[in-house]
Formats: structure tokens, C-alpha cells, sequence
């Protein structure tokens, strides 16, 4: 399953030049468009801000909950396109002497992943204007990175393919029937899902190609160090949920009786894991290159570890 046909692969690699030059945005011009965030909508659809697991709370505060949660997303992707930037630098060196559409693919991908930062930034910080004080993300993009990028090229790539592919999903959550849903957040998630459908395509075949390169015991270390950056992303969200609770706490304007706290902080940590980790993990398509990639004990690690995230 690993072998690699190069002129279907050449030829997947120039589709994505196409569609990356067909629908390249601006981010004012196409995406802000003048707009401010309006704290009358939500920034979130429900089907990935998970309100309905916020039990004991009025319409209003569920709405400012996918407020918080459309801060947070703003911030998480801001921290995750820091190191998938790295990586595709770095992979991209493979292709410098070689296949120069390969190599153009990657630097287009690289240029529209260093914008989709900036858009974070400039959302993170357009809705820090309409929300409260005191929301706090302490997590250091660079830091992250760093340990990010400290593990094998295949257990990042597994990672990228998984946030590259969950993209695609909270697009169409964004596209489902829902009046009180920001325009502006919608947008983001559009103009987003539109340059990310052709990173998914990318990773799978440098995950692929990298992969057909692997001994059988490279391959195993890699499968757990996939694991470990999984728990490294779910101990964000842990401390991204607690900070995230406790805000809405702060911020909601009542006090809480003694259960409702930490089930406020379940719920957050459910919504996380479900945007950040099983939305991709469970796409079909990943499933479908991962068990390429792997052996049936391999993919059953894998499994056995996401099951403990519930
Ligand atoms: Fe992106
Ligand atoms: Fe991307």
C-alpha cells in the first residue's frame, strides 16, 4: 500500500497549485471585510461548541460559551499552524533539487498557513474587543512547536493530516441552518476550508511518501510518538477548558451553586476534544491512510489511546 505512482502523485501535486491559485483570499478584503464581531451572535455552531452538554445553562449563557470557545479557536489554530509551518519548510527541503511543482505546492502552503495566522491573530483580538476581561490563553506557540517538532516527521504528519482534515468538517457544521450564527465567523470558516482542502491533500502524500522511506521499527516508534503528541494536544485542552470554565464563571454575572463548576469544565473539555482531536480522528479519510500506513496492532494502539479521551 505504501508504493508511491509518481505521475499520479506529480499530477495531485499540480491540482493543488490550481485550486490553491483559484481560491486565494484576502484576509480584509474577502474575509473582514470592515466587519467587528456582534455579541449578539454566536461565534461557534453548536454542533462543535457542544452546547447541549452545558446542561445548566440559559440560552444566553450558551451562547456566550461558544463566544469563549470561538476565542479559544482562534488561539488553538493560531498555536497549530506554527508548527505545520515548520514542518512543511522543512519537508519542502526534500523537493528543493527535485520535483519543482512538489516544491511550489509546499510554498504555497506555507505562504496561506503564515496568512491563516494572521487571521487568527486579527479574530483572537477582534473578539477580545466585544468580550469580557479577563480570558487568558497562556499556551506559547513557539514552545509548543518546539516539542512538536522534536518527534519524528511521521508522527507530525499524522497529526497535521488529522487538523488538516477537521477543518473540513467544522466548515460544514458552520454551513448548517443556524440564524444566530455569526456572518463573520462563517467566513472564517469558509475562506479557511477553502486553502485547507488542499493541505489535507498534501499531507497524505508527504505523510505517504515519507512513510515509504521508514524501517518496520522506525515506523513503531513513530506510531507511539503519534500517541504521545495526542496526550501532548489533550493536555492543552485540559488546561484550555479549565482556564476557559473559570472565566465563564467569572464573567457570567451569577454565582454557581458547588456541582455546576466542574461540569461546566466537563463540557468545555468534551467540546475541545471533540474539535481538536476526534472530529479528524474519526474522519473517514484518516482512517483510511492511517490503516494504509499501519499494522492491526498499530492501528489498535492508536485506538486504544484516542478511546481514553472521551
Ligand atoms: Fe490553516
Ligand atoms: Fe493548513
Amino acid at each position: 500500500m505504501n508504493a508511491i505512482n509518481p505521475i499520479s502523485d506529480n499530477q495531485r501535486y499540480a491540482r493543488c497549485i490550481e485550486s490553491s491559485k483559484r481560491v486565494r483570499w484576502d484576509l480584509d478584503a474577502d474575509v473582514i471585510r470592515g466587519r467587528r464581531f456582534d455579541t449578539a451572535h454566536k461565534f461557534l455552531p453548536d454542533g462543535l461548541s457542544l452546547v447541549d452538554a452545558f446542561t445548566t445553562l440559559s440560552d444566553e449563557e450558551k451562547r456566550f460559551v461558544s463566544q469563549i470557545q470561538g476565542r479559544t479557536y482562534a488561539n488553538v489554530f493560531g498555536l497549530v499552524e506554527r508548527f505545520i509551518n515548520a514542518k512543511v519548510l522543512e519537508l519542502s527541503r526534500t523537493h528543493w533539487l527535485g520535483d519543482q511543482v512538489a516544491l511550489e505546492a509546499l510554498v504555497r502552503f506555507s505562504d496561506e498557513e503564515l496568512k491563516h495566522q494572521a487571521l487568527f491573530r486579527r479574530i483572537e483580538t477582534m473578539i477580545g474587543d466585544v468580550l469580557p476581561q479577563g480570558y487568558r490563553f497562556d499556551i506559547d506557540p513557539d514552545a509548543v512547536a518546539r516539542v512538536v517538532l522534536g518527534k519524528s516527521t511521521w508522527a507530525v504528519l499524522a497529526l497535521t493530516l488529522d487538523i488538516e482534515l477537521f477543518t473540513q468538517l467544522h466548515y460544514r457544521q458552520s454551513i448548517e441552518p443556524d440564524a444566530e450564527l455569526s456572518d463573520l465567523f462563517k467566513d472564517v470558516f469558509l475562506h479557511h476550508w477553502k486553502e485547507e482542502s488542499q493541505h489535507a491533500i498534501l499531507d497524505e502524500l508527504e505523510w505517504v511518501r515519507h512513510d515509504a522511506g521508514l524501517t518496520p521499527e522506525e515506523r513503531d516508534r513513530a506510531v507511539d510518538e503519534f500517541i504521545e503528541l495526542v496526550a501532548a494536544v489533550d493536555g492543552i485542552l485540559q488546561a484550555q477548558a479549565k482556564a476557559d470554565a473559570g472565566y465563564f464563571a467569572a464573567a457570567c454575572g451569577r454565582t454557581m451553586g458547588e456541582t455546576e463548576p466542574p461540569a461546566i469544565d466537563a463540557a468545555f473539555l468534551k467540546a475541545y476534544r471533540w474539535q481538536y482531536i476526534h472530529s479528524g480522528a474519526r474522519h473517514p479519510h484518516f482512517g483510511k491512510v492511517l490503516s494504509s500506513l499501519v499494522t492491526e496492532e498499530q492501528g489498535h494502539r492508536i485506538n486504544a489511546a484516542l478511546a481514553t479521551l472521551q
